[in-house]
């Protein structure tokens, strides 16, 4: 009884150290308990940075959800900060997280550049990383956590296919909206939508219209991008947008001209808006990443590594600048259209209350999400 009373109160005033030591909402620190209430097995503190909370919902509403939860029910201590898509920001959050005792360091990278240079500093303090989602070029992280990115591109490109095809669309113009440049992920998923794509273009099926990269996948550039594009080719009948922002930014340009619902436009992140927008009709797929055992996978590693293990990935990825094999675990995307929203409700990614507001809910209810 006294020494449950004494854990108890050790774990609760390691709470209050955590949560104290990093105010701020961007960030959180805290020490896991067991049920009991007392302290885990310690071990090495996790630090995670994400990359901004503009280029995707998902950065803030799954990515930092289900670590925050991997972390709290494995019991060790962890600090998730975003960079907000600022470099030097980045470099700063790294540097604090190590002076602060983080002995495992998982980056989303905001370019392969700085990605490197913490990767390298993280290195040489014996600091163990895992790439999460991103590769980092030439970065020779420990490990790599992320979807088939090429396949996500693949799907986008079956995706459109698909839709054109119901569209009953003759030689169809079709415009690329990019991810951004600094994304290794961007040039992964256009190798795969061009590997759908590229065939219809050559043989005359289809015909390529303006093809550009959104820089940091901004959502208002995308949009400025997309005005021009359209403005240049009036006839475009298919976008190729490589996430749900970059998809609604095009959407909003062609609300504007009456030709939403007629262009079929993709995405990716089955974000709430790309979603509305499929129920709405306006846009014609998007691809889900269960980011849940994303972040799972990652946080496995990480906590065997902070608690001084070694653990095996199951598979590995070539990094391209580098030639050298980068241990890796790659889950599977999905693909969404109309015919399957429910899905994404259903695995619990986004509720029924947020996607089905307002003008949604009859829609939601066509769809048949319960
Ligand atoms: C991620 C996507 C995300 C994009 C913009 C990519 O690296 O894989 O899920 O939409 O970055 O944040």
């Amino acid at each position: 009884m006294r020494k449950g009373i004494l854990s108890m109160t050790a774990a609760a005033a390691a709470l209050a150290l955590g949560l104290t030591a990093c105010g701020g909402d961007s960030g959180q620190t805290t020490t896991g308990a067991t049920a009991e209430g007392s302290p885990q097995q310690k071990a090495g503190k996790i630090g995670v940075i994400l990359p901004d909370s503009k280029s995707s919902a998902r950065w803030e509403t799954a990515d930092r959800k289900y670590l925050e939860e991997a972390f709290k029910a494995a019991g060790v201590q962890y600090d998730i900060q975003n960079a907000q898509n600022d470099k030097t920001a980045f470099q700063t959050i790294a540097d604090q997280m190590m002076t602060n005792g983080a002995t495992v360091l998982m980056i989303v990278n905001l370019d392969s550049g700085t990605g490197k240079t913490v990767i390298e500093k993280a290195r040489s303090q014996g600091v163990v990383t895992i790439d999460y989602d991103r590769l980092t070029l030439g970065g020779n992280a420990a490990y790599y956590v992320s979807f088939d990115n090429t396949k996500v591109g693949t799907l986008q490109g079956e995706g459109l296919v698909k839709c054109l095809s119901d569209k009953k669309a003759d030689k169809p113009i079709v415009a690329y909206l990019n991810g951004s440049p600094t994304d290794n992920n961007a040039t992964l998923f256009k190798q795969g939508y061009d590997g759908v794509l590229k065939p219809k273009f050559d043989s005359g099926d289809y015909v390529k219209g303006p093809d550009q990269a959104v820089p940091d996948w901004d959502n208002t550039q995308a949009g400025t991008i997309f005005e021009q594009m359209l403005t240049s080719q009036p006839k475009i009948a298919g976008v190729l947008a490589a996430n749900d922002g970059l998809g609604n930014a095009a959407i909003t340009v062609l609300k504007k001209n009456n030709l939403n619902g007629k262009v079929p436009v993709t995405g990716q992140d089955a974000t709430v808006q790309g979603l509305q927008n499929i129920l709405a009709g306006d846009q014609c797929m998007t691809v889900y990443k269960a980011v849940k055992k994303e972040a799972d996978a990652a946080a496995k590693l990480a906590v065997a590594l902070a608690k001084g293990e070694k653990p095996q990935a199951s598979g590995s990825v070539k990094d391209p600048e580098t030639g050298k094999d980068v241990p890796a675990e790659l889950l599977d995307p999905q693909a969404i259209t109309i015919e399957n929203v429910k899905d994404v409700v259903a695995d619990g990614y986004v509720t029924k209350e947020e996607l089905c507001t307002g003008e949604f809910a009859a829609k939601c209810t066509e769809a048949g999400i319960q």
